[in-house]
């Protein structure tokens, strides 16, 4: 029996109709381009968040995870009235699955039975790794089926981003999502997101013989509030003081302007955005035509723009990035929101005990909490277990 399952037998006698799981996700390369309307390249990994769900007669919808053994109870015609305005009645951690069970009530054209919901999540929470889509996808495809909605997996992604942004009030974008809904193996996401159009791009790390380390700094991080806020405003700042819709219609041969236009931080913010979406256009050009030994210098550049443009790396990323490049990485990154959370290495696979050892170490001699480490691999999105 799953740990969700088992979860949801202490919570109602009712058989559970099904259970469902969804990725957490590795950002591979295209750093806040999402909300830019720009391009991104993702992947799922292997780490699930399971949601075992039962149905009930009376329209309420109750939550229960191991996050927190206490449930979290509503009737689904009260969640309108919830969300956004009162969310802040409902524990953090339950406006996930709430928030999509809102968002998709919204898509259903009759009358939707109520639910149980039991989640255990082997995604880390605070890491970087979207343990937040991973619950919203996990729900979304639950639900989908059990309220027999028909929806796209496009439109799932929309729906967990509304949840996101307006239940659990965090600005993020729509990569996280469709990376944890769209996952395939050993393949990244690539994403437009303006126009939402995938293209599913292999990575052949496997014949490569590399792994990706991740390396989770436990410094933990939030996206509701402070820094991930304050970058998305900017952005927005500078898009409108170039006269364009969104960052992702500047190219890099606009930056000269806009330096001239901006003060200095704002230009650095923007130049990010701009030479990011045009690492994630190479780095998909360069998997195809070299393959994945020679996309290296791309996820040091954007790493390197993200310390020094955008701001939002911290000591423990930059240390980690740099010892794992000191042990043989052939690149590596900080990868999701930053302020925190985890960088990537892209490590031969014999190097992967040496560059883990040579990560511990200088976190050691900088005085930094010990890291976890661990590899994964790009795999399946969400779906019925
Ligand atoms: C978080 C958000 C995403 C994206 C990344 C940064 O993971 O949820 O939408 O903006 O940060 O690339």
């Amino acid at each position: 029996m799953t740990a969700a399952t088992s979860l949801l037998n202490d919570l109602t006698d009712a058989p559970p109709a099904g259970v469902w799981s969804a990725p957490g996700r590795v950002n591979l390369i295209g750093e806040h381009t999402d909300y830019n309307d720009g391009f991104v390249l993702p992947f799922a990994i292997g780490q699930r968040t399971h949601a075992a769900v039962s149905t009930r007669r009376d329209g309420r919808v109750r939550v229960v995870s191991s996050f927190d053994p206490t449930p979290v109870e509503a009737a689904l015609d009260e969640l309108e009235d919830l969300f956004p305005a009162r969310r802040d009645e409902v524990p953090e951690w339950a406006r996930y699955p709430l928030g999509v069970a809102w968002a998709l009530q919204r898509r259903a054209t009759s009358t939707v039975s109520g639910v149980d919901i039991a989640i255990d999540s082997e995604v880390p929470v605070g890491a970087g790794l979207s343990s937040s889509a991973a619950i919203e996808g996990a729900v979304a495809v639950a639900l989908d089926e059990l309220w027999a909605l028909g929806l796209t997996r496009r439109e799932l992604a929309i729906a967990g981003r509304l949840a996101e942004n307006e239940a659990v009030g965090a600005p993020t974008g729509i990569m996280d999502q469709t990376a944890s809904l769209r996952g395939e193996a050993d393949a990244a996401i690539f994403l437009d997101c303006r126009t939402l159009e995938t293209e599913i791009v292999p990575l052949g790390f496997a014949e490569a013989g590399l792994e990706v380390l991740v390396v989770d700094t436990r410094v933990s991080h939030a996206h509701a509030t402070g820094g991930y806020a304050e970058r998305r405003a900017a952005c927005e700042l500078g898009a409108r003081m170039m006269d364009v819709v969104a960052l992702r219609d500047l190219s890099v041969l606009d930056l000269r302007r806009a330096a001239e236009l901006m003060d200095d931080v704002t230009f650095r913010r923007v130049r990010h955005i701009v030479t990011e979406n045009q690492r994630v256009l190479d780095t998909v050009r360069v998997l195809r035509e070299q393959g994945p030994l020679a996309i290296g210098d791309l996820l040091l550049a954007s790493h390197a723009s993200m310390r020094d443009d955008f701001e939002i790396s911290t000591p423990e990323l930059d240390a980690a990035v740099q010892a794992a490049m000191t042990a043989g990485a052939i690149g590596a990154r900080m990868t999701g929101g930053g302020f925190g959370g985890a960088a990537i290495a892209l490590v031969p696979h014999a190097l992967v005990p040496a560059a883990s050892e040579a990560v511990r170490r200088a976190f050691a001699a900088a005085g930094f909490r010990e890291p976890h480490l661990f590899t994964v691999a790009p795999s399946r999105g969400a779906g019925r277990d």
